[in-house]
């Protein structure tokens, strides 16, 4: 008989940005320093959440683990996930040096990881969604409203390409991230929308609810990027 195992899709096959290359990963805090404020945005997102010590909390594509520290030293139970060895030993030395020794790091991604710990309270991911295609995003999205309790809340940020002018927009998201970063910075967006999979925000809208999910809340950070806080209601 065939299962779905038979034709899984191989999320640890390298497609786009190579994160199991530790220079990659050396250089990777510094160089999305240059157009992201990571640490206001991790604490805005425990704020916006209302989180309390004690809940639980499943962070997908953890990348350097800067997010997953964040929520573990507010008392959060963290499992944060990456397919990426290289992200994963920086994580956790970055975790060491902080004298944070309770998150635990799993490597294993949004189609392969097994929740067998009980239903969690928040799930979140952090542009990390887009690695995956678009049949695989509505896969794992079903995987993740598993894990959650009901009434747990999921959170995404990613590129979400709105549909007017999307070219335009990305013409000028390149030459942006040119001017920040120079020809780091230009590669990198390039890459993303050549060999990456982000897709438009009403294919994403579609998924979260044909998935079971209600959105609370969208937030359009600019035309490409966007943050969904969104809800399991049973
Ligand atoms: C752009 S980084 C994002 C890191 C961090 N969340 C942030 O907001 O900066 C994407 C991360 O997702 C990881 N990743 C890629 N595909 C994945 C998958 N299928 N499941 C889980 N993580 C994945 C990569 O290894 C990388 O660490």
């Amino acid at each position: 008989m065939i299962t779905l195992n038979d034709w899984l899709h191989d999320e640890v096959r390298k497609i786009g940005k190579d994160y199991s290359s530790h220079d990659e990963v050396a250089m990777y805090d510094e160089s999305h320093a240059k157009f992201r404020d990571v640490p206001k945005e991790n604490n805005e997102l425990l704020d916006t959440l209302s989180v309390k010590p004690g809940e639980s909390l499943i962070d997908f594509g953890c990348g350097t683990g800067v997010f997953a520290i964040e929520a573990a030293r507010r008392g959060l139970k963290v499992i944060a996930i990456d397919i990426s060895p290289a992200m994963l030993s920086y994580a956790k030395s970055k975790a060491t040096d902080l004298s944070v020794d309770s998150i635990n790091f799993v490597e294993s991604g949004f189609l392969n990881y097994q929740h067998l710990s009980g239903p969690v309270d928040y799930v979140t991911t952090s542009f990390a969604f887009h690695h995956l295609p678009d049949y695989w995003k509505a896969i794992a999205l079903k995987n993740i409203y598993n894990m959650l309790k009901d009434g747990g809340r999921l959170y995404i940020q990613d590129v979400v390409i709105e549909e007017e002018n999307s070219i335009e927009n990305i013409n000028s998201f390149i030459e942006s991230q040119e001017q920040l970063g120079g020809e780091f910075l230009r590669a990198d967006a390039i890459e993303h929308f050549k060999d990456e999979f982000s897709t438009y925000d009403w294919v994403l809208e579609g998924m979260l609810e044909r998935a079971g999910f209600t959105v609370d809340s969208k937030e359009s950070i600019s035309n490409l990027v966007a943050r969904y806080y969104c809800e399991k209601i049973t």
